[in-house]
């Protein structure tokens, strides 16, 4: 197959130029979500899922949407973080930044507000600051890639700490036979490039997330014998702290299970006390942990949810 980059560029300026029905797995949104959004741009949505209702999305964060098409989930999640956030879409598509920058003037009119951008560039060289983003979402664009670990290393060097991402994907339930691999349509369509969820899964590891968490799994399509999902995944970044000490802070697992393991290796017998040191005070009692540990806190405070730090304030 010629260049990936050129077979999807190729795909995309079609289903810009016109609307391609029944491209990836139709989503539905929420009615509330999409009304300020034009028809025009709803018609041309070609995720697979709906990160941006996953992403706990709130006022004032800034949102990253990774291959943003014609900006369904920017314009939505423009909506979720208000006045005082901000929204950045990212495509290489010409077409569909063209097309999503046609309807930023009618969004930001229906919103009252504009706080909304689309910029040219590739998931594999994301045109962003280190460290600038609370949140990356991205609905069914990481299976175009052809290098899926380098778009994961430039998600999280993008992400603030503590930031999250939202990653609506098509994955395969074995390996993907060279025969689709070479097939361009079966690539513009979600199916040619896409991976197991395993190996999903460990290359966002092995960039450094933790806490992944696979919000859902539904079946997709079966091509060629293998079967195709649409799963949405969650993960988390943490820059760990140059003074990670141990001050007599204890976690407690509260259950159900009889034990638990951290991406750290730390290990949690459900009803006994672990000490832990404040990096991991800081990660248990806040999302994806917050509230499945009982934190007895070196003054004797005991805090079953809710944050605790180092400096004694919110670190929600
Ligand atoms: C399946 S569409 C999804 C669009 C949008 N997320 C949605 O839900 O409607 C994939 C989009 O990702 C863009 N894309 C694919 N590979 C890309 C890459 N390597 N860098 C930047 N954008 C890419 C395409 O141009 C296209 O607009």
């Amino acid at each position: 197959m010629k260049d990936v980059r050129e077979v999807v560029k190729e795909f995309y300026t079609d289903a810009a130029e016109a609307p391609k029905e029944a491209l990836c797995c139709p989503t539905a949104y929420a009615k509330e979500d999409i009304a300020h959004i034009p028809e025009e741009v709803l018609k041309r949505a070609y995720g697979c899922g709906s990160p941006v209702a996953s992403a706990s999305i709130k006022e004032g964060e800034v949102v990253l949407d990774l291959g943003s098409g014609s900006g369904i989930d920017c314009f939505i999640a423009a909506k979720k973080v208000g006045k005082s956030g901000r929204v950045i879409g990212v495509d290489m598509t010409d077409k569909m930044i063209e097309l999503a920058q046609g309807y930023l003037e009618k969004v930001a009119e229906n919103l009252g507000y504009r706080n909304v951008e689309f910029r040219k560039g590739f998931l594999e060289e994301i045109p962003l600051e280190d460290e600038s983003v609370d949140v990356v979402i991205s609905n069914c664009v990481i299976n175009l890639s052809s290098d899926k670990e380098r778009v994961l290393k430039e998600v999280y060097r993008v992400l603030k700490h503590r930031g999250r991402f939202c990653i609506a994907d098509i994955v395969s339930e074995k390996d993907v036979p060279q025969s689709v691999r070479d097939n361009p349509t079966l690539w513009g369509e979600c199916i040619g490039g896409a991976i197991k969820e395993e190996d999903f899964i460990d290359i966002a590891r092995r960039v450094g997330a933790y806490g992944l968490n696979i919000k859902s799994r539904l079946f997709y399509r079966e091509v060629e014998g293998v079967r195709f999902n649409s799963v949405v995944i969650t993960g988390y970044k943490f820059i760990k702290g140059k003074e990670c000490v141990y001050k007599g802070h204890y976690a407690i697992y509260n259950g159900p299970f009889r034990s638990v393991h951290d991406d750290d290796g730390h290990e949690y017998p459900a009803g006994v006390p672990v000490e832990i040191c404040t990096d991991t005070l800081e990660k248990l009692t806040s999302p994806p942990y917050e509230g499945l540990f009982t934190i007895i806190t070196a003054d004797g405070e005991t805090v079953v949810r809710g944050c605790v730090d180092e400096g004694g304030g919110s670190c929600c």
